[in-house]
């Protein structure tokens, strides 16, 4: 065969020619290092996030078209572009070319706060709309799958693509939107977005499409330490795999390049077989027997293939298809459908592998061969998997095909998956389900039940199967298959993957979906009457469906007199979301490298320097001599590449003399180990308070820690300057703490370290303190070899060694009423502090304080206790401890509620503060709108309406269960610690009349630059294009406080007032004498006559500082309070959920923007769901992190907002203790996801009642599948009982 050894594909309608190509590297590190387009993101590297989603195009030349699809650069290899063109973001429009409509339109939506997943999500969008230029809102949310976002919480984002939708205006292509011609509909600004025009988009290359020869070639490249082959027949492929058996075949590369990039496994020889035409075939054979699908057909060929095949035959024929299309709804995101093979879906036979338990029970047949051999056919059955990872395949042998069969109409199939997130998510447990009965009976003449994640392999209960050929269809058979199928597939406790009981009643659960389905088709077409199926039973059959998503946000704009120059109060965009959308916005590690420039990777094995440490010199840069927990840094090597660096450091090899470690809470209180001090808050008497109470409660409650996943992980890169100084650019919310840190470690003065901060891809708490792990080692690194160094940890790095958000364990007594009035409370409360004290004395602090939620409780005592635990050190993180201890108090609230039999909103109104009334730490509590804002939720929510028809819907529906839940939030803000509230601001104006910004606080997706350009506008009366913010830097505001607590536009908006208001005084003279002049004419005029025209800002928080010493003093400046009602639907035989609606009314005073500020209170309460239902970290029995990427870890997705999802701003509140009245707002909305919490626990309890179980259950945060599951105790969950503490070793532990 002619090697072609030269690579040529297209990018951006540019070719590139490359001949010398390393097969490990990927299209992203090409694209971003070679290319310079760096508008292409890494933020997970393993195809879960979508930041570096791009366009790929290619010609079929057979049936002469071109087709377009998303891909993962981080995924793809570069080898595989031959012969394909490449669109990145920077490829569809850029700020001086004109925007595309796509980023005019995500931009004008709000749709882009940090801009880190931004160009990802255009693409997907672009890539959409390039192959159905009115696509409906439904093919919108599936292209949107694979791209997350962390901060927005989506709905913005889906608003704005909306606009394209078919559904969006009744007009259709006449829409204004897609013409010049003026909105016929004058439906609001819709005339503002540029028109869809599809002939403004990039040509495919014409030298791809007309000739096929890059197609045709063989390819051979030789990297590094791998070869790479892609023949182009199917001998070729053979001969090669008998050459080297040991080569791994590459189709999609999204597994192979998980093993690579992840796993760190290295593969001498790939082969990639996407262009071998036996492989790629997808056809239906004749005699019925069923379709033949290619080994590479992707996941998305397979499905549309499979669509239009079950349009063309008979229901009954089609059930296998029918039951892969649903199965293939919830496989992966579409940039991994577009490149996942079926051909590496079998191949790797993965235990959790989608499509094998519906291969193995159709009976699929698969072909294979050898060069040696020839073909031969295999049946999938019980045999194929040989054990973990391993098939009935040779090594010289390829599979070629797998037939799947048609059905007959006695046949019966169906697939099910249960997975901890809905959308791109891998199971938990999937089965495929077979059963044929005797012609036109109810008796099974065969059945074939396989489950994947119940073992290493795919299994089959051939037992249990072969046990029930000629028995009848009917109840019994349930209980008999239950207890089958438990002893021929058992899950012992300490099973690898952990959650045995749930993923054993998952099982169960499926077959009895199962039953139930067919029974209820069999009674039909048999006309039975036996045995009768309770129609509220018909709830367990019923699919998965997820209707539209419809919204609405209301805020006051500004008035009408307001002078149009002065922004406060207008919704406008974020100041760089347009730049954001096409990828020009640069972030650190889009930088270009400088010469001689180093890349640093963290690594395990060097002896330490200096000390470290937040309020507490309780940190080792590098470990020495004890390592305290797992991901703790011990050194770091520096190489010239970023992947040699990374390799060395993993070659790295430390031996330990291993202990046990101390990981959880409990094991913490058991051992004593904690941090001191130990803060305490009292009021009232305890001791009276009991005595008054009529009833009493003891309980416990924990709530999980939380990931940050800001898009963009940790990254520094260091430039050593003369006279010692040093320049920074860190991804950091702290700048001031960067530079001390810094200097402290190199031994020079602070006025040497530069710290430059123009943007973060998120923070969320996480840049705010742990920014300087990463920070001081690249420093040290870039003074001792004297070059610039950078590093931009990958996100495994990032989860395993950044900490997060405290776990927290609350121990109470609580003593109320009859009517549920609080009269006293005693509260411990737990955090697991990790390795070091970081932020934990701090997050206590805002514990204690917000126990009290919304509530007066008189007689009050709560301590915070610091768990000092073997894992990394836990940080800020949006709330500082404060939605952990509401949410103790919320599940007392909902203990009373339970015990009591009464309404928990109920027990909520009875206890809410009044205006006036004292906190248990002695702050008058004044403009509280806390019942306004409760009063205005129901009202909206229309909560008593729906709460009869929530428990109409649990009368009616025995396995599906609804929950409704309405739950306040108050939140204090000001930083606790007195002096972190200060900041200063630098304004200049030059002499054209522009003018510069320099602020103390930092710009992290949250639209402080933007608000404080509107702050500006107002004192200085010149329009938001005059004003420019540049970056923030140590250089031009010093000793400035983190960017935090809520507090940025309350510290920075008054230092920006201040500095203007003094500037605009020493312009007055010049206004006043020429009041008809223009501002630039103020401006040179007041030059010329020598007037300083920079000023500062300064501005700290007055009569705040609370002591715990004197119990006095006020903690916070004010209060931003808000009520969110949440209706959710339940799958109580898989704890799979829905969030049907949420409703949220806050207090936001007088907004600065109510655009940004919607943004802030979705995003904050997205996260907030990710903390109270999804996300679960996971960390094994000696202490390592089990979740370290998106895979394992689920964060919201798209899929999950609420269907339907309403804001509103509170009207007519004021607050006369920040900037122009508005309230700081980036943490307090978080916590009122809780309402889905406690909405997911009420549907709970309609289960458990409809069991015959009481409705008081200890029900832990985050409400996962498992514990929903699991609480909804029935026949199957009791088939299993839980194993006692300490006789078995778990997966995994809970913090
Ligand atoms: C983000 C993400 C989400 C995912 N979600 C899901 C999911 O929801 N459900 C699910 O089941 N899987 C999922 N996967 C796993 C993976 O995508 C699938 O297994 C996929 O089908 C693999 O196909 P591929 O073409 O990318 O395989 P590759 O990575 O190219 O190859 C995988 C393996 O198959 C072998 N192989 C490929 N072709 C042949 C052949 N013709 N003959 C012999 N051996 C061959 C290769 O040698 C290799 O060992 C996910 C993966 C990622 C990264
Ligand atoms: S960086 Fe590629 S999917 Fe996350
Ligand atoms: S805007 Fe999406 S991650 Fe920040």
């Amino acid at each position: 065969m002619a090697d072609c050894v030269e690579l040529v594909f297209f990018v951006n309608g540019r070719k590139i020619v490359e001949k010398d190509v390393d097969p490990e590297t990927t299209l992203l590190h090409y694209l971003r290092k070679k290319l310079c387009l760096t508008g292409v993101k890494l933020a997970c590297g393993e195809g879960g996030c979508g930041a570096c989603t791009v366009m790929v195009s290619r010609y079929d030349h057979k049936n002469k078209k071109i087709i377009h699809y998303t891909v993962n650069a981080c995924l793809a290899r570069l080898c595989a572009m031959h012969g394909l063109a490449v669109t990145t973001v920077e490829g569809i429009g850029s700020i001086k070319n004109g925007l595309h409509p796509i980023q005019d339109r995500i931009a004008k939506s709000y749709g882009s706060q940090c801009g880190f997943c931004t160009p990802g999500i255009v693409m997907s969008m672009y890539t959409l709309i390039r192959n159905n230029s009115s696509p409906t809102t439904e093919q919108m949310e599936t292209a949107l799958e694979g791209n997350l976002c962390r901060c927005t919480g989506y709905r913005p984002i889906l608003e704005g693509f909306k606009t394209f939708s078919k559904e969006y205006c009744g007009l259709g292509e006449k829409c204004c939107k897609n013409s010049t011609q003026p909105c016929e509909k004058m439906k609001g600004d819709c005339k503002d977005f540029i028109p869809l025009d599809s002939s403004q988009d990039p040509i495919f290359p014409p030298e791809l499409q007309h000739s096929g020869k890059f197609d045709r070639e063989s390819l051979k490249f030789i990297g590094e330490r791998t070869k790479w082959f892609r023949p182009v027949t199917l001998q070729e492929l053979l001969l090669l795999k008998t050459v080297y058996p040991d080569a791994r075949l590459v189709v999609g590369n999204t597994e192979v390049g998980i093993e690579m990039q992840q796993k760190n496994m290295h593969y001498p020889v790939l082969v990639c077989t996407t262009n071998v035409p036996n492989l790629q075939r997808i056809e239906q054979m004749e005699h019925g027997i069923g379709i033949k699908v290619g080994a590479n057909v992707t996941i998305a060929r397979l499905e549309h293939f499979l669509k239009n095949t079950v349009e063309k035959f008979s229901d009954h024929s089609t059930r296998v298809f029918t039951a892969l299309i649903e199965m293939l709804r919830w496989f992966a995101g579409s940039q991994i459908r577009n490149m996942a093979s079926v051909g590496g879906n079998v191949m790797t036979a993965s235990p959790i592998s989608d499509l094998n338990p519906l291969f193995m029970a159709s009976r699929a047949v698969l072909e294979v061969a050898s060069e040696i051999r020839g073909k031969r056919q295999i049946v999938m059955n019980e045999k194929f998997f040989k054990g973990y990872r391993q098939t009935a395949l040779e090594p010289d042998e390829v599979l070629i095909s797998v037939t799947i069969p048609f059905t007959c109409e006695d046949e019966y199939f169906y697939g099910y998956k249960q997975a901890h997130r809905k959308d791109d998510d891998i199971a938990i447990v999937n089965a495929g389900l077979r059963v044929l009965f005797e012609n036109k009976s109810n008796t099974i003449a065969d059945i074939c039940l396989c489950f994947g994640g119940m073992a290493p392999v795919t299994v089959s209960a051939k037992n249990t199967c072969n046990k029930l050929v000629g028995r009848t269809w009917d109840e019994k058979l349930v209980t008999d298959v239950c207890q089958l199928l438990l002893e021929e597939i058992p899950l012992p406790h300490g099973s690898p993957g952990g959650m045995e009981n749930f993923r054993s009643s998952l099982m169960l659960g499926f077959f009895y979906k199962f039953y139930l389905t067919v029974q209820i088709q069999l009674q039909k077409k048999l006309g039975l009457n036996e045995p009768k199926i309770p129609q509220s039973y018909r709830s367990a059959v019923l699919p998965y469906s997820r209707g539209p998503t419809q919204s609405s946000q209301y805020f006051k704009d500004a008035d009408d007199e307001q002078p149009s120059v002065d922004a406060v109060g207008r919704p406008i965009p974020h100041e760089s979301a347009v730049k954001q959308t096409t990828g020009e916005a640069i972030f650190v590690d889009d930088m270009p490298e400088y010469r001689d420039e180093l890349y640093l990777s963290l690594v395990v094995n060097i002896p330490g320097e200096k000390r470290w440490g937040y309020t507490y010199l309780d940190e080792d840069i590098f470990a020495i001599d004890v390592v305290s927990c797992q991901g703790q840094i011990i050194g770091a090597v520096i190489a010239d590449t970023k992947q040699h660096a990374q390799r060395a450091a993993k070659a790295v090899e430390v031996t330990y003399d291993e202990e046990e470690p101390i990981l959880t809470i409990k094991q913490a209180i058991k051992q004593h180990s904690f941090y001191e001090p130990n803060h305490s808050i009292k009021c009232g008497d305890l001791t009276s308070g009991f005595h008054k109470a009529s009833h009493v409660l003891d309980g416990e409650i924990s709530i999980g820690g939380q990931e940050h996943f800001y898009m963009e992980t940790q990254v520094s890169l260091a430039i050593p300057k003369e006279d010692n100084e040093i320049e920074m650019f860190v991804a950091s919310q702290n700048p001031a703490q960067e530079q001390e840190l810094v200097a402290a470690a190199l031994g020079i003065p602070s006025n040497k370290v530069l710290i430059r901060v123009k943007r973060m891809g998120g923070g969320f708490g996480g840049k705010e303190l742990r920014a300087s792990l990463l920070s001081l080692p690249v420093a040290i690194a870039a003074n001792k070899l004297q070059v610039p160094v950078r590093c931009m940890v990958d996100r495994d790095e990032d989860m395993i060694t950044f900490g997060g958000r405290h776990p927290f364990l609350g121990q109470y007594r609580v003593g109320c009423s009859a009517e549920g009035k609080i009269i006293a409370l005693e509260v411990d409360l737990y955090c697991n502090a990790g390795n070091s004290r970081n932020s934990s004395n701090g997050v206590n602090d805002r514990a204690l304080f917000h126990i009290d939620n919304s509530y007066k409780i008189p007689n009050l005592h709560v301590t915070a206790h610091q768990c000092k635990t073997n894992i990394p050190s836990n940080t800020a993180f949006r709330g500082y401890g404060a939605p952990q201890s509401m949410f103790v108090m919320e599940a007392i609230i909902s203990e009373i509620a339970s015990s009591l039999k009464i309404p928990p909103e109920q027990v909520r109104k009875i206890n809410f503060y009044q205006e006036g009334d004292h906190t248990h730490y002695n702050q008058e509590l004044t403009q509280l709108n806390i019942r306004r804002c409760w009063e205005e939720c129901e009202g909206n929510s229309d909560f008593h309406t729906r709460r009869k028809m929530v428990d109409m819907f649990n009368s009616e529906n025995r396995w599906r269960k609804r929950g409704l839940s309405i739950v306040p939030t108050k939140f204090g803000i000001d930083f606790t610690l007195l002096h972190f509230n200060q900041t200063s601001v630098l304004v200049h104006i030059y002499k054209d009349g522009s003018v510069l910004l320099a602020l103390g606080g930092t710009e992290m997706g949250q639209g402080l630059y933007t608000k404080m350009i509107q702050v500006a506008t107002r004192v200085l009366g010149v329009p938001m294009s005059k004003i420019h913010i540049s970056e923030t830097s140590t250089a031009t505001v010093g000793n400035a406080a983190p960017t935090a607590a809520s507090s940025g536009s309350d510290l920075n908006g008054m230092a920006v007032m201040f500095a203007c208001q003094t500037l605009k005084k020493r312009l007055e003279p010049y206004i006043s004498a020429k009041p008809k002049d223009s501002w630039e004419d103020w401006v040179k005029a007041a030059y010329f006559d020598r007037v300083h025209l920079s000023a500062t800002g300064f501005y700290k928080t007055p009569d705040i500082g609370y002591s715990f010493q004197t119990g006095t003093g006020k903690a916070y400046s004010y209060f931003t309070v808000g009520v969110a009602c949440s209706e959710v639907e339940i799958d109580c035989l898989t704890g799979d959920h829905q969030v049907l609606r949420t409703d949220i009314v806050m207090d936001v005073g007088k907004s600065l923007n109510p655009a940004i500020d919607v943004g802030q209170i979705e995003g904050a309460f997205m996260q907030g769901y990710g903390l109270f239902i999804l996300e679960q970290i996971k960390v094994s029995p000696s202490g390592c992190m089990l979740t370290r990427g998106p895979g394992a870890y689920k964060i919201p997705s798209l899929g999950n907002i609420p269907r339907e999802f309403n804001v509103s701003l509170l009207k007519e509140s004021e607050n006369d203790r920040a900037v122009y009245s508005s309230k700081g707002i980036g943490e307090p909305p978080l916590f009122l996801a809780s309402s889905i919490f406690f909405a997911v626990k009420d549907a709970i309890q309609s289960a458990r009642s409809d069991a015959g179980h009481g409705s008081q259950f200890c029900f832990h945060s985050p409400a996962t599948p498992e514990r929903i599951r699991m609480a909804c105790k029935d026949q199957f969950t009791e088939m299993f009982s839980d194993a006692p503490e300490g006789s078995y070793v778990p997966w995994f532990v809970n913090l």
